[in-house]
Protein backbone atom coordinates (compact mmCIF):
# COMPACT_ATOMS: atom_id res chain seq x y z
CA UNK A 1 0.00 0.00 0.00
CA UNK A 2 1.36 3.26 -1.41
CA UNK A 3 1.71 4.91 2.07
CA UNK A 4 -0.34 7.85 0.50
CA UNK A 5 -3.21 6.42 0.56
CA UNK A 6 -6.67 8.10 1.58
CA UNK A 7 -10.19 6.57 1.41
CA UNK A 8 -12.61 8.22 -0.20
CA UNK A 9 -15.29 9.57 2.31
CA UNK A 10 -18.23 7.41 1.28
CA UNK A 11 -20.81 9.16 3.04
CA UNK A 12 -22.44 12.52 1.37
CA UNK A 13 -21.81 14.91 4.29
CA UNK A 14 -22.35 17.89 3.25
CA UNK A 15 -19.81 20.46 2.53
CA UNK A 16 -19.33 22.89 5.62
CA UNK A 17 -19.82 25.88 3.42
CA UNK A 18 -23.45 25.91 3.15
CA UNK A 19 -24.23 23.17 5.49
CA UNK A 20 -26.49 25.35 7.82
CA UNK A 21 -28.39 26.75 4.57
CA UNK A 22 -28.58 22.88 3.62
CA UNK A 23 -29.87 21.63 6.88
CA UNK A 24 -33.98 21.69 7.25
CA UNK A 25 -34.93 24.68 9.38
CA UNK A 26 -37.85 27.39 9.19
CA UNK A 27 -37.94 29.38 7.56
CA UNK A 28 -36.22 27.46 5.27
CA UNK A 29 -33.52 29.89 3.88
CA UNK A 30 -32.00 30.32 7.50
CA UNK A 31 -28.72 30.54 7.28
CA UNK A 32 -28.48 31.12 3.68
CA UNK A 33 -26.97 33.85 1.90
CA UNK A 34 -29.17 37.04 1.02
CA UNK A 35 -31.53 36.62 -1.60
CA UNK A 36 -31.47 32.69 -1.65
CA UNK A 37 -34.70 31.01 -3.53
CA UNK A 38 -36.29 28.48 -2.59
CA UNK A 39 -37.79 25.54 -4.55
CA UNK A 40 -39.88 22.98 -3.27
CA UNK A 41 -42.91 21.05 -5.50
CA UNK A 42 -45.49 20.66 -2.60
CA UNK A 43 -44.08 23.34 0.42
CA UNK A 44 -46.29 26.34 0.21
CA UNK A 45 -43.36 28.18 1.69
CA UNK A 46 -41.09 27.92 -1.78
CA UNK A 47 -40.81 30.67 -4.26
CA UNK A 48 -40.85 28.37 -7.20
CA UNK A 49 -42.01 24.64 -7.85
CA UNK A 50 -39.12 23.98 -10.28
CA UNK A 51 -35.83 24.34 -10.43
CA UNK A 52 -35.46 25.58 -13.97
CA UNK A 53 -37.97 28.35 -13.04
CA UNK A 54 -35.68 29.42 -10.21
CA UNK A 55 -33.01 29.79 -12.55
CA UNK A 56 -34.83 31.60 -15.35
CA UNK A 57 -35.83 33.85 -12.89
CA UNK A 58 -32.10 34.43 -11.84
CA UNK A 59 -31.35 35.04 -16.12
CA UNK A 60 -28.12 36.55 -16.41
CA UNK A 61 -28.30 38.46 -13.63
CA UNK A 62 -24.92 39.69 -12.55
CA UNK A 63 -24.82 38.82 -9.03
CA UNK A 64 -24.28 35.32 -7.65
CA UNK A 65 -27.48 33.26 -7.15
CA UNK A 66 -28.34 30.68 -4.96
CA UNK A 67 -31.11 27.95 -4.91
CA UNK A 68 -32.14 25.79 -1.89
CA UNK A 69 -33.83 22.89 -3.21
CA UNK A 70 -36.50 21.01 -0.75
CA UNK A 71 -36.22 17.00 -0.68
CA UNK A 72 -38.09 15.39 -3.27
CA UNK A 73 -38.28 13.90 -6.85
CA UNK A 74 -38.04 16.93 -9.67
CA UNK A 75 -38.78 15.28 -13.06
CA UNK A 76 -37.09 18.74 -15.22
CA UNK A 77 -34.27 18.95 -17.73
CA UNK A 78 -32.06 21.36 -16.98
CA UNK A 79 -30.19 23.99 -18.48
CA UNK A 80 -27.70 26.72 -17.10
CA UNK A 81 -26.89 29.27 -19.27
CA UNK A 82 -25.45 32.57 -17.13
CA UNK A 83 -22.12 33.76 -16.88
CA UNK A 84 -22.55 35.05 -13.44
CA UNK A 85 -21.89 32.21 -10.21
CA UNK A 86 -24.78 29.67 -9.43
CA UNK A 87 -24.94 27.60 -6.73
CA UNK A 88 -27.91 24.73 -6.41
CA UNK A 89 -28.80 23.52 -2.82
CA UNK A 90 -29.76 20.14 -2.05
CA UNK A 91 -31.49 20.04 1.25
CA UNK A 92 -30.04 17.44 3.20
CA UNK A 93 -31.52 15.71 6.33
CA UNK A 94 -28.43 14.44 6.70
CA UNK A 95 -26.69 15.39 10.28
CA UNK A 96 -23.58 18.16 10.18
CA UNK A 97 -20.17 16.83 10.53
CA UNK A 98 -19.47 16.22 13.92
CA UNK A 99 -22.56 15.35 14.86
CA UNK A 100 -23.65 11.30 15.16
CA UNK A 101 -24.51 9.41 11.81
CA UNK A 102 -25.39 6.25 13.20
CA UNK A 103 -27.77 5.62 10.73
CA UNK A 104 -25.42 6.45 7.75
CA UNK A 105 -23.81 3.60 6.44
CA UNK A 106 -20.03 4.34 6.35
CA UNK A 107 -18.42 1.34 4.68
CA UNK A 108 -20.59 1.24 1.30
CA UNK A 109 -21.19 3.81 -1.18
CA UNK A 110 -23.67 2.33 -3.66
CA UNK A 111 -26.45 2.45 -1.50
CA UNK A 112 -26.07 6.05 -0.34
CA UNK A 113 -29.32 8.48 -2.18
CA UNK A 114 -29.38 12.33 -1.53
CA UNK A 115 -32.63 13.80 -0.66
CA UNK A 116 -32.88 15.90 -3.77
CA UNK A 117 -33.37 14.03 -6.81
CA UNK A 118 -33.90 15.32 -10.33
CA UNK A 119 -34.69 13.20 -12.82
CA UNK A 120 -34.99 13.25 -16.74
CA UNK A 121 -35.01 9.48 -18.30
CA UNK A 122 -33.57 10.04 -22.12
CA UNK A 123 -31.11 8.35 -24.69
CA UNK A 124 -29.88 9.00 -28.07
CA UNK A 125 -30.87 5.58 -29.04
CA UNK A 126 -30.19 4.85 -32.74
CA UNK A 127 -29.39 9.20 -32.72
CA UNK A 128 -33.02 9.93 -32.91
CA UNK A 129 -32.19 13.24 -30.80
CA UNK A 130 -30.17 15.76 -33.20
CA UNK A 131 -27.06 15.56 -30.43
CA UNK A 132 -26.27 13.70 -27.28
CA UNK A 133 -26.57 17.25 -25.17
CA UNK A 134 -30.67 17.03 -25.80
CA UNK A 135 -30.49 13.73 -23.37
CA UNK A 136 -29.31 15.67 -20.03
CA UNK A 137 -30.48 16.24 -16.68
CA UNK A 138 -27.82 19.39 -16.38
CA UNK A 139 -25.98 20.97 -19.22
CA UNK A 140 -24.22 23.82 -18.84
CA UNK A 141 -22.86 25.90 -21.27
CA UNK A 142 -23.27 29.16 -23.05
CA UNK A 143 -25.04 28.60 -25.90
CA UNK A 144 -27.01 25.11 -26.98
CA UNK A 145 -24.36 25.30 -29.79
CA UNK A 146 -21.49 25.28 -27.49
CA UNK A 147 -22.97 22.29 -25.53
CA UNK A 148 -23.38 20.02 -28.76
CA UNK A 149 -20.81 17.21 -28.27
CA UNK A 150 -20.81 16.55 -32.59
CA UNK A 151 -18.92 14.57 -34.21
CA UNK A 152 -15.31 13.88 -35.53
CA UNK A 153 -11.95 14.56 -34.35
CA UNK A 154 -12.88 18.18 -33.15
CA UNK A 155 -16.21 17.72 -32.77
CA UNK A 156 -19.24 20.47 -32.80
CA UNK A 157 -17.26 23.85 -34.32
CA UNK A 158 -18.20 26.06 -31.71
CA UNK A 159 -17.82 29.82 -33.14
CA UNK A 160 -14.29 31.32 -31.44
CA UNK A 161 -16.14 34.51 -30.28
CA UNK A 162 -18.79 32.23 -28.57
CA UNK A 163 -18.88 33.75 -24.32
CA UNK A 164 -17.81 32.18 -21.80
CA UNK A 165 -20.51 30.29 -19.76
CA UNK A 166 -21.00 30.06 -15.96
CA UNK A 167 -17.34 30.72 -14.67
CA UNK A 168 -18.97 29.94 -11.22
CA UNK A 169 -21.34 26.70 -10.92
CA UNK A 170 -21.88 24.71 -7.84
CA UNK A 171 -24.19 21.85 -6.97
CA UNK A 172 -24.27 20.24 -3.24
CA UNK A 173 -25.82 17.18 -2.57
CA UNK A 174 -28.29 16.80 -4.99
CA UNK A 175 -28.58 13.32 -7.70
CA UNK A 176 -28.81 13.37 -11.20
CA UNK A 177 -30.49 10.36 -12.92
CA UNK A 178 -30.68 9.68 -16.27
CA UNK A 179 -32.65 6.27 -15.76
CA UNK A 180 -33.45 5.72 -19.71
CA UNK A 181 -32.53 2.12 -19.44
CA UNK A 182 -31.16 -0.60 -17.03
CA UNK A 183 -28.23 -0.70 -19.75
CA UNK A 184 -26.58 1.28 -21.94
CA UNK A 185 -29.09 2.28 -24.77
CA UNK A 186 -27.35 4.97 -26.05
CA UNK A 187 -25.70 8.25 -25.28
CA UNK A 188 -27.55 9.46 -22.04
CA UNK A 189 -25.97 12.58 -20.35
CA UNK A 190 -27.02 12.79 -16.41
CA UNK A 191 -24.32 15.77 -16.48
CA UNK A 192 -22.90 18.11 -19.59
CA UNK A 193 -20.41 21.19 -18.66
CA UNK A 194 -19.05 22.50 -21.90
CA UNK A 195 -17.00 26.31 -21.76
CA UNK A 196 -17.80 26.59 -18.37
CA UNK A 197 -16.41 25.69 -14.89
CA UNK A 198 -18.68 23.67 -12.60
CA UNK A 199 -17.72 22.23 -9.07
CA UNK A 200 -20.12 18.69 -7.89
CA UNK A 201 -19.96 17.75 -3.88
CA UNK A 202 -21.66 15.16 -2.25
CA UNK A 203 -23.83 14.60 -5.61
CA UNK A 204 -24.54 11.91 -7.54
CA UNK A 205 -24.52 11.58 -11.40
CA UNK A 206 -26.34 8.08 -12.37
CA UNK A 207 -26.78 7.09 -16.15
CA UNK A 208 -25.36 3.86 -17.75
CA UNK A 209 -23.83 5.45 -21.25
CA UNK A 210 -21.57 8.93 -21.32
CA UNK A 211 -23.08 9.45 -17.71
CA UNK A 212 -20.95 12.96 -17.84
CA UNK A 213 -19.74 15.01 -20.76
CA UNK A 214 -17.19 17.36 -20.30
CA UNK A 215 -17.30 19.47 -23.79
CA UNK A 216 -14.71 21.72 -25.37
CA UNK A 217 -13.30 24.43 -22.71
CA UNK A 218 -15.16 22.73 -19.94
CA UNK A 219 -13.57 22.38 -16.24
CA UNK A 220 -15.26 20.37 -13.86
CA UNK A 221 -14.40 18.96 -10.04
CA UNK A 222 -15.83 16.63 -8.14
CA UNK A 223 -15.67 16.12 -4.39
CA UNK A 224 -16.97 13.23 -2.69
CA UNK A 225 -19.58 12.10 -5.33
CA UNK A 226 -20.53 9.06 -7.16
CA UNK A 227 -20.82 8.91 -10.76
CA UNK A 228 -22.17 5.23 -12.15
CA UNK A 229 -22.37 3.83 -15.45
CA UNK A 230 -21.73 1.16 -17.84
CA UNK A 231 -20.12 2.55 -21.16
CA UNK A 232 -17.74 5.41 -21.61
CA UNK A 233 -19.33 7.08 -18.57
CA UNK A 234 -17.03 9.89 -18.04
CA UNK A 235 -16.20 11.31 -21.69
CA UNK A 236 -15.32 14.33 -23.51
CA UNK A 237 -12.70 16.68 -24.69
CA UNK A 238 -12.11 19.01 -21.23
CA UNK A 239 -10.81 19.03 -18.04
CA UNK A 240 -11.96 17.03 -15.17
CA UNK A 241 -11.15 16.30 -12.05
CA UNK A 242 -12.50 13.50 -8.91
CA UNK A 243 -11.57 13.76 -5.21
CA UNK A 244 -12.81 11.26 -2.87
CA UNK A 245 -15.12 10.04 -5.76
CA UNK A 246 -17.05 6.78 -6.46
CA UNK A 247 -16.89 5.26 -9.84
CA UNK A 248 -19.67 3.02 -9.52
CA UNK A 249 -19.53 0.01 -12.71
CA UNK A 250 -23.15 -1.12 -12.88
CA UNK A 251 -22.01 -3.17 -15.81
CA UNK A 252 -18.82 -3.31 -18.13
CA UNK A 253 -18.70 -1.52 -21.79
CA UNK A 254 -16.43 0.39 -23.19
CA UNK A 255 -14.11 1.84 -20.72
CA UNK A 256 -15.20 4.12 -17.69
CA UNK A 257 -12.74 6.93 -19.21
CA UNK A 258 -12.81 7.56 -23.04
CA UNK A 259 -11.30 11.02 -23.53
CA UNK A 260 -10.47 13.23 -26.98
CA UNK A 261 -8.12 16.01 -27.43
CA UNK A 262 -6.80 18.25 -30.13
CA UNK A 263 -3.64 20.05 -30.15
CA UNK A 264 -3.09 22.62 -32.36
CA UNK A 265 -1.99 26.07 -32.11
CA UNK A 266 -5.28 28.10 -33.61
CA UNK A 267 -7.20 25.32 -30.71
CA UNK A 268 -7.79 27.17 -27.76
CA UNK A 269 -7.17 23.26 -26.35
CA UNK A 270 -3.39 24.25 -26.13
CA UNK A 271 -4.27 26.97 -22.71
CA UNK A 272 -5.72 23.78 -21.32
CA UNK A 273 -4.61 20.43 -19.92
CA UNK A 274 -7.54 18.74 -21.28
CA UNK A 275 -8.31 15.27 -19.70
CA UNK A 276 -9.94 13.17 -16.72
CA UNK A 277 -8.30 13.20 -13.37
CA UNK A 278 -8.93 10.96 -10.71
CA UNK A 279 -7.53 11.24 -7.24
CA UNK A 280 -8.00 9.45 -4.12
CA UNK A 281 -10.94 7.57 -5.55
CA UNK A 282 -12.38 4.01 -5.86
CA UNK A 283 -13.80 1.87 -8.59
CA UNK A 284 -16.07 -0.45 -7.41
CA UNK A 285 -19.21 -2.36 -8.49
CA UNK A 286 -22.70 -1.19 -7.92
CA UNK A 287 -23.31 -3.90 -5.20
CA UNK A 288 -22.58 -7.96 -4.31
CA UNK A 289 -25.19 -9.04 -7.09
CA UNK A 290 -23.27 -7.61 -10.26
CA UNK A 291 -19.88 -8.00 -8.88
CA UNK A 292 -19.46 -11.94 -10.02
CA UNK A 293 -19.99 -10.36 -13.70
CA UNK A 294 -17.93 -7.65 -13.43
CA UNK A 295 -14.82 -9.61 -12.00
CA UNK A 296 -12.01 -8.48 -13.83
CA UNK A 297 -13.73 -6.89 -17.15
CA UNK A 298 -14.19 -3.41 -16.58
CA UNK A 299 -11.54 -0.96 -18.54
CA UNK A 300 -10.03 1.84 -16.91
CA UNK A 301 -10.44 3.44 -20.25
CA UNK A 302 -10.00 3.54 -24.04
CA UNK A 303 -9.25 6.26 -26.30
CA UNK A 304 -12.00 8.39 -28.08
CA UNK A 305 -9.03 9.76 -29.54
CA UNK A 306 -5.03 9.09 -29.18
CA UNK A 307 -4.42 12.27 -27.15
CA UNK A 308 -7.01 11.12 -24.49
CA UNK A 309 -5.35 11.53 -21.51
CA UNK A 310 -6.45 10.12 -18.06
CA UNK A 311 -4.96 9.04 -14.92
CA UNK A 312 -6.23 7.14 -11.91
CA UNK A 313 -4.34 8.15 -8.90
CA UNK A 314 -4.29 7.00 -5.67
CA UNK A 315 -7.33 5.18 -6.16
CA UNK A 316 -8.78 1.93 -5.22
CA UNK A 317 -9.72 -0.19 -7.83
CA UNK A 318 -12.21 -3.49 -6.87
CA UNK A 319 -11.73 -6.73 -8.76
CA UNK A 320 -14.24 -5.99 -11.27
CA UNK A 321 -11.02 -4.10 -13.00
CA UNK A 322 -8.81 -5.53 -15.53
CA UNK A 323 -5.40 -6.30 -14.21
CA UNK A 324 -4.29 -4.61 -17.79
CA UNK A 325 -6.03 -1.59 -17.00
CA UNK A 326 -7.17 0.74 -20.06
CA UNK A 327 -7.65 -1.15 -23.65
CA UNK A 328 -7.57 0.26 -26.93
CA UNK A 329 -10.77 2.06 -29.03
CA UNK A 330 -11.44 -1.87 -30.75
CA UNK A 331 -10.03 -3.92 -32.91
CA UNK A 332 -8.90 -2.98 -35.76
CA UNK A 333 -9.35 0.80 -34.86
CA UNK A 334 -6.87 0.68 -31.72
CA UNK A 335 -6.39 5.10 -31.80
CA UNK A 336 -3.45 4.36 -29.53
CA UNK A 337 -0.66 6.56 -30.46
CA UNK A 338 2.77 7.67 -28.41
CA UNK A 339 0.56 10.40 -27.45
CA UNK A 340 -2.10 8.44 -25.96
CA UNK A 341 -1.57 8.98 -22.21
CA UNK A 342 -3.53 6.56 -20.21
CA UNK A 343 -2.32 6.10 -16.88
CA UNK A 344 -2.50 5.18 -13.24
CA UNK A 345 -0.05 6.37 -10.62
CA UNK A 346 -0.10 4.45 -7.14
CA UNK A 347 -3.12 2.76 -8.01
CA UNK A 348 -4.00 0.06 -5.26
CA UNK A 349 -6.68 -2.88 -4.21
CA UNK A 350 -7.38 -6.21 -6.21
CA UNK A 351 -8.50 -4.51 -9.76
CA UNK A 352 -4.43 -3.03 -9.71
CA UNK A 353 -1.48 -5.15 -11.36
CA UNK A 354 1.50 -3.02 -12.29
CA UNK A 355 3.05 -6.04 -13.79
CA UNK A 356 -0.15 -6.77 -16.73
CA UNK A 357 -0.72 -2.36 -16.97
CA UNK A 358 2.90 -2.64 -18.38
CA UNK A 359 2.70 -5.65 -20.32
CA UNK A 360 -0.68 -4.31 -22.11
CA UNK A 361 1.16 -1.66 -23.96
CA UNK A 362 -1.33 1.13 -23.16
CA UNK A 363 -1.57 1.43 -19.79
CA UNK A 364 1.14 3.81 -17.81
CA UNK A 365 2.41 3.17 -14.56
CA UNK A 366 3.31 6.88 -13.81
CA UNK A 367 6.45 7.47 -11.93
CA UNK A 368 5.83 10.71 -9.35
CA UNK A 369 7.94 13.47 -12.19
CA UNK A 370 5.78 11.88 -14.90
CA UNK A 371 2.50 12.58 -12.83
CA UNK A 372 3.64 16.09 -11.16
CA UNK A 373 2.33 17.87 -14.18
CA UNK A 374 -1.62 16.33 -13.57
CA UNK A 375 -1.41 16.07 -9.84
CA UNK A 376 -3.85 18.74 -8.27
CA UNK A 377 -5.98 20.54 -9.51
CA UNK A 378 -4.07 23.57 -9.78
CA UNK A 379 -1.67 21.89 -12.26
CA UNK A 380 -4.78 20.98 -14.51
CA UNK A 381 -7.05 24.05 -14.59
CA UNK A 382 -5.18 26.40 -16.18
CA UNK A 383 -7.83 28.05 -17.92
CA UNK A 384 -10.59 30.57 -17.36
CA UNK A 385 -10.76 31.40 -13.53
CA UNK A 386 -7.80 29.08 -12.16
CA UNK A 387 -9.14 26.85 -9.30
CA UNK A 388 -10.88 30.10 -7.75
CA UNK A 389 -14.24 28.35 -8.50
CA UNK A 390 -13.69 25.36 -6.17
CA UNK A 391 -14.72 24.98 -2.98
CA UNK A 392 -12.03 25.97 -0.61
CA UNK A 393 -13.19 23.71 2.26
CA UNK A 394 -12.90 20.77 0.65
CA UNK A 395 -9.89 21.82 -1.96
CA UNK A 396 -7.89 22.04 1.51
CA UNK A 397 -8.97 18.56 2.43
C1 LIG B 1 -39.06 34.12 -1.84
O1 LIG B 1 -39.89 33.78 -0.74
C2 LIG B 1 -39.58 34.50 0.44
C3 LIG B 1 -40.44 33.94 1.56
O2 LIG B 1 -41.79 33.93 1.17
C4 LIG B 1 -39.83 35.98 0.20
O3 LIG B 1 -39.47 36.72 1.36
C5 LIG B 1 -38.96 36.43 -0.97
O4 LIG B 1 -39.25 37.78 -1.26
C6 LIG B 1 -39.22 35.58 -2.18
N1 LIG B 1 -38.29 35.95 -3.24
C7 LIG B 1 -38.67 36.19 -4.47
C8 LIG B 1 -37.60 36.58 -5.42
O5 LIG B 1 -39.82 36.11 -4.82
C1 LIG C 1 -27.94 36.15 -21.57
O1 LIG C 1 -26.63 36.38 -22.06
C2 LIG C 1 -26.34 35.64 -23.25
C3 LIG C 1 -24.89 35.79 -23.58
O2 LIG C 1 -24.43 37.06 -23.27
C4 LIG C 1 -27.27 36.12 -24.37
O3 LIG C 1 -27.02 35.39 -25.54
C5 LIG C 1 -28.71 35.91 -23.93
O4 LIG C 1 -29.57 36.41 -24.90
C6 LIG C 1 -29.00 36.59 -22.60
N1 LIG C 1 -30.31 36.19 -22.15
C7 LIG C 1 -31.16 37.04 -21.63
C8 LIG C 1 -32.46 36.48 -21.19
O5 LIG C 1 -30.92 38.24 -21.53
C1 LIG D 1 -38.87 10.00 -9.69
O1 LIG D 1 -39.14 10.35 -11.05
C2 LIG D 1 -38.68 9.40 -12.00
C3 LIG D 1 -38.87 9.94 -13.38
O2 LIG D 1 -40.14 10.48 -13.55
C4 LIG D 1 -39.39 8.08 -11.77
O3 LIG D 1 -38.91 7.12 -12.68
C5 LIG D 1 -39.11 7.62 -10.35
O4 LIG D 1 -39.83 6.44 -10.07
C6 LIG D 1 -39.52 8.68 -9.33
N1 LIG D 1 -39.10 8.27 -8.01
C7 LIG D 1 -39.86 8.43 -6.95
C8 LIG D 1 -39.27 7.97 -5.67
O5 LIG D 1 -40.96 8.91 -7.03
C1 LIG E 1 -32.54 22.58 -22.28
O1 LIG E 1 -31.89 22.56 -23.51
C2 LIG E 1 -32.29 21.49 -24.37
C3 LIG E 1 -31.44 21.56 -25.61
O2 LIG E 1 -31.63 22.81 -26.21
C4 LIG E 1 -33.76 21.64 -24.72
O3 LIG E 1 -34.18 20.54 -25.49
C5 LIG E 1 -34.55 21.71 -23.43
O4 LIG E 1 -35.88 21.98 -23.73
C6 LIG E 1 -34.02 22.78 -22.52
N1 LIG E 1 -34.72 22.72 -21.26
C7 LIG E 1 -35.08 23.81 -20.61
C8 LIG E 1 -35.81 23.57 -19.33
O5 LIG E 1 -34.84 24.93 -21.00
C1 LIG F 1 -25.53 26.80 -34.35
O1 LIG F 1 -24.73 26.14 -35.31
C2 LIG F 1 -25.44 25.90 -36.54
C3 LIG F 1 -24.57 25.02 -37.43
O2 LIG F 1 -23.28 25.57 -37.54
C4 LIG F 1 -25.76 27.25 -37.19
O3 LIG F 1 -26.46 27.05 -38.39
C5 LIG F 1 -26.62 28.05 -36.20
O4 LIG F 1 -26.84 29.35 -36.73
C6 LIG F 1 -25.93 28.17 -34.86
N1 LIG F 1 -26.85 28.77 -33.93
C7 LIG F 1 -26.59 29.89 -33.28
C8 LIG F 1 -27.64 30.40 -32.37
O5 LIG F 1 -25.52 30.46 -33.37
C1 LIG G 1 -27.26 -4.00 -8.47
O1 LIG G 1 -26.81 -3.04 -9.40
C2 LIG G 1 -27.35 -3.21 -10.69
C3 LIG G 1 -26.68 -2.20 -11.56
O2 LIG G 1 -26.89 -0.88 -11.08
C4 LIG G 1 -28.87 -3.04 -10.65
O3 LIG G 1 -29.41 -3.24 -11.94
C5 LIG G 1 -29.44 -4.03 -9.69
O4 LIG G 1 -30.82 -3.77 -9.53
C6 LIG G 1 -28.77 -3.94 -8.33
N1 LIG G 1 -29.22 -5.04 -7.51
C7 LIG G 1 -29.48 -4.89 -6.22
C8 LIG G 1 -29.90 -6.11 -5.51
O5 LIG G 1 -29.41 -3.81 -5.65
C1 LIG H 1 0.32 20.81 -27.25
O1 LIG H 1 1.51 20.51 -27.93
C2 LIG H 1 2.64 21.20 -27.46
C3 LIG H 1 3.78 20.90 -28.39
O2 LIG H 1 3.90 19.49 -28.55
C4 LIG H 1 2.91 20.80 -26.03
O3 LIG H 1 4.01 21.51 -25.53
C5 LIG H 1 1.69 21.13 -25.17
O4 LIG H 1 1.89 20.64 -23.88
C6 LIG H 1 0.47 20.46 -25.76
N1 LIG H 1 -0.72 20.88 -25.05
C7 LIG H 1 -1.58 20.02 -24.57
C8 LIG H 1 -2.76 20.61 -23.90
O5 LIG H 1 -1.44 18.82 -24.67
C1 LIG I 1 -1.35 10.63 -32.47
O1 LIG I 1 -2.54 10.84 -33.24
C2 LIG I 1 -3.05 12.17 -33.17
C3 LIG I 1 -4.29 12.23 -34.04
O2 LIG I 1 -5.21 11.32 -33.66
C4 LIG I 1 -2.04 13.19 -33.66
O3 LIG I 1 -2.56 14.49 -33.47
C5 LIG I 1 -0.76 13.04 -32.85
O4 LIG I 1 0.21 13.90 -33.35
C6 LIG I 1 -0.26 11.60 -32.92
N1 LIG I 1 0.91 11.46 -32.07
C7 LIG I 1 2.01 10.87 -32.49
C8 LIG I 1 3.15 10.84 -31.53
O5 LIG I 1 2.07 10.35 -33.58
C1 LIG J 1 -0.43 -9.80 -12.46
O1 LIG J 1 -0.33 -9.94 -13.86
C2 LIG J 1 0.74 -10.80 -14.23
C3 LIG J 1 0.88 -10.69 -15.75
O2 LIG J 1 -0.33 -10.95 -16.37
C4 LIG J 1 0.43 -12.20 -13.76
O3 LIG J 1 1.49 -13.06 -14.11
C5 LIG J 1 0.29 -12.17 -12.23
O4 LIG J 1 -0.12 -13.45 -11.77
C6 LIG J 1 -0.73 -11.15 -11.81
N1 LIG J 1 -0.69 -10.98 -10.37
C7 LIG J 1 -1.74 -11.18 -9.63
C8 LIG J 1 -1.55 -10.93 -8.16
O5 LIG J 1 -2.80 -11.52 -10.10
C1 LIG K 1 3.75 -5.21 -26.12
O1 LIG K 1 4.94 -4.92 -26.87
C2 LIG K 1 5.89 -5.96 -26.82
C3 LIG K 1 7.15 -5.46 -27.51
O2 LIG K 1 6.85 -4.89 -28.75
C4 LIG K 1 5.31 -7.20 -27.50
O3 LIG K 1 6.21 -8.26 -27.42
C5 LIG K 1 4.01 -7.58 -26.78
O4 LIG K 1 3.38 -8.65 -27.47
C6 LIG K 1 3.06 -6.42 -26.72
N1 LIG K 1 1.93 -6.79 -25.87
C7 LIG K 1 0.68 -6.61 -26.25
C8 LIG K 1 -0.37 -7.01 -25.24
O5 LIG K 1 0.37 -6.15 -27.33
Amino acid sequence: MPAKMLRPWLVALPAKTYALCQSNTHPPTAGCPPGTLYVSATDKRANFTTVQAAIDYLGNGTGPGFILIAPGNYTEQLNVTRHAPLTLLGMSRRPLRGESYADVDTTTAPGRQNDVQIWWNAANTNSRYPDNVYTGVLTIGPTLNATLTGSGPTGFPVPDDTPFGCTDFRAYNIDFRNEYAPYSDGPAHAVGVSRANAGFYSCGLYSWQDTLYIGKLGNAYFHDTIIAGQTDFLYGFGTGYLSRSTLLLRSCGGGITAWKGTNTSADPFARNKYGIYIDASQAIAANASVAPQLAGRCALGRPWNALHRSVFMRSFLDPSVRPDGYVVWQAGDPRVNASTFMATWHAYGPGYNATAERASNVTRVLSDREVAPYRRPVDVFVGEGGVGWIDRSVLAE
